[in-house]
């Protein structure tokens, strides 16, 4: 069966079909990032905007690339929750004019839960039951995943998600954005045991904190009046990639220390890792290295498929249609 997946939840506006909830036939992205960057986050009017021009473009190019007609399509899956409200809007209601125009089903699905399935899509090794990360720029969370219609979340971040630390770090830095890729890259040349950064305590095990470590960066580069590069003269030795790359481990030894001991509490064998920050190199090495000294296999999406994407949309939505889920024309932002 053909599904269009419909993503429009941050910056983005995408389009795909994918066949069986498997098979990715196109999966067309445009991205906004351009229009956000010199405001340093994305800017939910320019975004929504933006995405009412584009929609109906990458839908059409997405069925073009697909080399099928509309009426060959059997589910429109669309991202309805959680995302900046305007943008998510524009999906809906684009994806309830196809629905309602053609006579084709509509399913609303989490885009969180879309992020774990683009797992599935790349990696057929990944079983049921099984434990999942998700660590993007808005949102930091461990899930239990029993079924695609029985997920527990078992820990969230109680302040800023660990994307828009690496974003906001990649600020004080005075690096550009999105930060995650760039401090990622600065990181390479620096030594992540010159400093001692750490994410704060949580009072739950499983949740997270990453207001403070942001704040330690920037209060260390503060009191460390940096130059371009090298700091201090009494520091002349530690240099902002060094900064970086001390933040990055401290924010991936968090993000592995707590998800193996999900998979420990809930006797998983399996970790499932997605959103945009699961993009980063070091994370992903160090989490298997980590992982396997543990017994636990670690799955990752290829790199473009951790960041939004409408091809994880269509295959989750695929799932829950075969279980009978549906929306209809009354779908909202919940
Ligand atoms: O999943 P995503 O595309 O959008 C959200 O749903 O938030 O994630 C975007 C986030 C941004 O905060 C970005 O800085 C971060 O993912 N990111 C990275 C990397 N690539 C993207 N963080 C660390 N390392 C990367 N390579
Ligand atoms: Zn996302």
């Amino acid at each position: 069966m053909y599904v269009l997946g419909i993503e429009t939840s941050c910056d983005e506006t995408a389009a795909a079909i994918v066949v069986d909830g498997k098979k990715i036939i196109s999966s067309q992205v445009s991205s906004s990032l351009e229009f956000h960057s010199k405001y340093g986050g994305v800017v939910p009017e320019i975004a929504f905007r933006i995405q009412l021009e584009t929609i109906a473009q990458v839908t059409d190019d997405a069925i073009k690339k697909a080399k099928i007609k509309l009426s060959d399509i059997g589910l429109i899956s669309v991202t309805n929750q959680p995302g900046l409200l305007g943008s998510l809007l524009v999906g809906i209601a684009f994806a309830k004019s196809l629905s309602l125009a053609r006579g084709i089903p509509l399913l609303g699905v989490n885009h969180l839960y879309s992020h774990i399935y683009a797992n599935m899509l790349a990696d057929k090794a990944l079983r049921l039951p099984f434990t999942a990360l998700i660590v993007s720029g808005g949102h930091t969370s461990i899930f239990y995943i029993k079924d695609f219609d029985q997920v527990t979340v078992l820990g969230q971040t109680q302040d800023d998600a660990c994307g828009e630390a690496f974003d906001k770090v990649a600020k004080i830095l005075g690096l550009g954005y999105p930060g995650g890729p760039l401090i990622e890259q600065l990181a390479k040349k620096g030594d992540a045991k010159k400093i001692k950064f750490n994410c704060s305590d949580t009072d739950r095990k499983l949740d997270f904190s990453f207001s403070g470590i942001k704040t330690a960066v920037l209060y260390y580069i503060r009191d460390n009046r940096p130059s371009s590069i090298i700091l201090r003269p009494s520091n002349k030795s530690i240099s902002k990639a060094d900064v970086a790359a001390s933040f990055q481990e401290a924010a991936i030894d968090t993000l592995i220390k707590k998800s193996l001991l999900a998979c420990e509490m809930k006797k998983t064998k399996s970790l499932a890792i997605g959103g945009g920050v699961a993009a980063n190199s070091r994370l992903r090495e160090k989490f298997v290295k980590e992982a396997t000294k543990r017994g636990v296999k670690c799955f990752f999406p290829p790199k473009s498929f951790c960041l939004d994407n409408a091809a994880m949309v269509a295959g989750f939505g695929y799932r829950l249609f075969k279980k009978g889920y549906i929306s209809d024309l009354r779908l909202g932002t919940n």
